[in-house]
């Protein structure tokens, strides 16, 4: 059997920002777009997610997984600009999508994702939960469980919440998943373990999912929002859980981010379960943002 390819990619905050009406910029969407105008714009570029995305595609994934973080302050008409970038990225079938806090960035858009890019949100069935989610797609020999994290938040906030009714809905999910000889891969937009710097970026009800993931198991989790590559694990039933954290895929050099990457897992089954590689790809620091290079690979389950 040849290796399932999963590639991740995460937070490209598609830019240049629409033009808003004054009524659209009030509240947290003012600071937003301030914040946008003098800084975001020059971190999150197009040429250089352009670039990446044509190497991700050169690699041939047999699934691309992306959490989230499309759009910038959720005006409307971020949606159907993020809509477009969606079908560049592949057909709904092979594109796996989670969204993150800055799709739901106002209150009044804060539904708008779902209808937007709902094919890309599309579980295999329909599991009575919170606005579809969690869902369940079976992709080869991969079970990608997405969950949403995504919620409205105050001014200068960035917290995530799944809250009682997803929780619950996902641990009866991993439950019966877990008879099947399945790789379950979780994507969530936020990380499970924050650092105490991110406390308002964190995901306020992580240490409740943490049990869920360590009564039932997963064999990975995937996430984005930090803009960083992180590596985390945690005890599962069966052995240790890695929790990868990919940049945002737009991503120019910064100070407090890393340049524009993606992973990819090579996963095939062995006689002693799962065994995952990762490949990360992206722009160096030193490079210019010309060239994606392979920077690293690991061995996340020999
Ligand atoms: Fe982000
Ligand atoms: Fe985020």
């Amino acid at each position: 059997m040849t290796a399932f390819l999963l590639a991740h990619l995460s937070d490209p905050h598609l830019g240049p920002l629409p033009p808003a009406r004054a009524v659209e910029l009030l509240g947290k969407r003012a600071i937003g777009y301030i914040n946008w105008q003098r800084k975001r714009h020059a971190v999150h570029r197009r040429d250089v997610l352009t670039k990446l995305v044509a190497d991700l595609h050169a690699q041939h994934p047999d699934h691309i997984a992306i959490t989230g973080d499309l759009v910038n302050i959720a005006l409307p008409a971020e949606f159907a600009q993020a809509a477009a970038w969606l079908k560049t990225i592949g057909s709904p079938y092979d594109v796996s999508l989670v969204p993150g806090n800055h799709d739901a960035y106002a209150l009044s858009t804060r539904r708008h994702f779902a209808r937007a890019w709902s094919d890309y949100l599309q579980g295999d069935e329909l599991i009575a939960a919170v606005g579809g989610f969690p869902y369940v797609r079976r992709r080869g020999p991969l079970a990608l469980i997405g969950v949403s994290t995504a919620v409205p938040t105050a001014p200068f906030m960035a917290t995530g919440y799944l809250g009682p009714a997803q929780r619950a809905a996902l641990d009866k999910i991993l439950e019966r998943l877990a008879d099947e000889p399945l790789c379950r891969v979780l994507l969530i937009h936020h990380p499970l373990h924050s650092a105490p710097g991110r406390w308002a970026a964190r995901l306020r009800d992580s240490t409740e999912l943490i049990e869920v993931i360590k009564r039932h198991g997963v064999e990975m989790v995937l996430h984005g929002h930090d803009h960083r590559h992180a590596t985390v694990w945690f005890e599962g039933p069966r052995g240790r859980i890695p929790a990868i954290g990919v940049p945002s895929a737009s991503a120019s050099s910064g100070e407090h981010h890393h340049p524009a990457a993606y992973n990819l897992f090579s996963i095939e089954q062995s006689e002693r379960g799962w065994h995952i590689t990762q490949r990360v790809r992206g722009f160096s620091n030193e490079a210019s943002p010309d060239t994606v290079t392979e920077l690293r690979t690991a061995i996340l389950r020999p």
